[in-house]
């Protein structure tokens, strides 16, 4: 069996082109046909109008370093994966493939409802909320979304419990896991039929790269229906970037592991001293939920993504300046720590919410850099 930071750097091995050890920048959008024209096919004379697979034409449709990526995404998610140019790319996918005429959807990232509503002006799909009535509406090919640890607040829904409310109906249920990529979480082992993830987030790591991928529950199918869409909504994830991403996720494991235990660190040292802050309201985070499911969700560390609230707007504005190593920005999952009051870039985000995430210096100096903002309001 190979184990999980193996599969890191060889799963996409067989896919090598040149000696190089680092699989080179391929910048081409287009490749040359075979030489021998008995090898040569009019497209539609082929098995389902699909060129081979080991055939590179264009590179809207594939190219060498996003075969690559693919296949390490196959390996560490355990399921058909298909990559994308962003996370919303990915969710735009999901929505275009399934169809669904309603969706279930809750607090999550605000793109993602941006898209549905974007569906719901053209096509009149219906959106629902989690409540037992409107769950009780969904009909089969339908979906329930659920973001688990959810953006921003960095707590967990439980996922059996929302993929039995979905199975019961014949609908379909997808998981945003940017918040907590495997090996923290592996939503297919609580029922989930479609994994979602932003890739510019933990896996790219490094804050230059936008991409995502979608995992489908044994979709060795689906995953060729996805990549024709691809192919025609033109959001394969580009040369560059594949580059990029691959060489991020030779170290994923590495930042992953790192970043959630440091960002427990944190937001276990903020929660023990609430009291010595006079601005400090309330943290939230996996790691400060009770309910059994968390732990077992997330056996092997919780996202490094947390929130806290201070008592007022202007709290929050300001806070951020008076930090040394949290860059004020969006965004999460690298190697810097970020804060950020979200409501600069999140329509639905409380005023006084901040958002942090755990990067990969010491976290002891992220606690000393935290501590002296949060008094210096006292
Ligand atoms: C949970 C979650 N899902 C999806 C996305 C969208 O990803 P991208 O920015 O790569 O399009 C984000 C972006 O912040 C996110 O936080």
């Amino acid at each position: 069996m190979t184990r999980f930071s193996t599969k890191l750097v060889h799963s996409d091995d067989p896919l090598n082109r040149v000696p190089d050890v680092v699989s080179p920048i391929n910048v081409a959008t287009t490749f040359r046909y075979p030489t021998d024209p008995n090898e040569l096919h009019a497209v539609a004379d082929l098995p389902d109008g699909r060129y081979p697979e080991d055939q590179l034409i264009y590179s809207r449709l594939a190219h060498p370093n996003g075969e690559k990526v693919e296949a390490i995404f196959d390996s560490i998610l355990g399921q058909p994966s298909v990559i994308y140019s962003s996370g919303l790319a990915a969710f735009y996918a999901l929505i275009t493939k399934f169809n669904p005429k309603r969706v279930a959807i809750g607090p999550c990232y605000h793109g993602c409802k941006k898209i549905l509503d974007i569906h719901t002006r053209n096509f009149g799909l219906v959106q629902l909320s989690y409540s037992e009535e409107d769950l009780d509406k969904l009909q089969a090919g339908d979906l329930i979304h659920i973001e688990t640890p959810v953006n921003p607040l960095g707590t967990s829904k439980d996922i059996k419990w929302f993929a039995e409310k979905a199975h019961s109906k014949g609908a379909l249920l997808s998981v945003d896991s940017t918040f907590a990529p495997v090996p923290l979480q592996d939503p297919f082992l609580f029922g989930a039929d479609i994994v979602l993830h932003s890739a510019t987030k933990y896996f790219g790591g490094h804050s230059d790269l936008l991409a995502g991928v979608l995992a489908v529950k044994s979709g060795e199918e689906i995953k060729k229906d996805l990549i024709d869409d691809r192919m025609y909504l033109g959001t394969n994830i580009g040369n560059f970037e594949a580059y990029l991403l691959l060489r991020s996720l030779r170290s994923y494991d590495l930042r992953i592991l790192k970043q959630s235990s440091s960002a427990e660190k944190v937001v276990k040292f903020l929660d023990s001293n609430k009291d010595r802050f006079k601005v400090l309201q309330k943290i939230t985070h996996s790691s400060l939920q009770q309910e059994p499911f968390v732990k077992e969700q997330l056996p092997n560390g919780f996202g490094a993504v947390f929130s806290i609230f201070v008592d007022s707007k202007e709290t929050a504005k300001y806070l951020p300046s008076k930090l040394k190593y949290f860059h004020h920005a969006t965004s999460l999952g690298g190697v810097e720590s970020l804060i950020e009051w979200r409501a600069v870039t999140d329509p639905y985000a409380d005023k006084s919410l901040l958002r942090v995430s755990i990067g990969t210096e010491d976290p002891q100096d992220l606690i000393e850099d935290l501590e002296q903002a949060l008094l210096s309001f006292n």
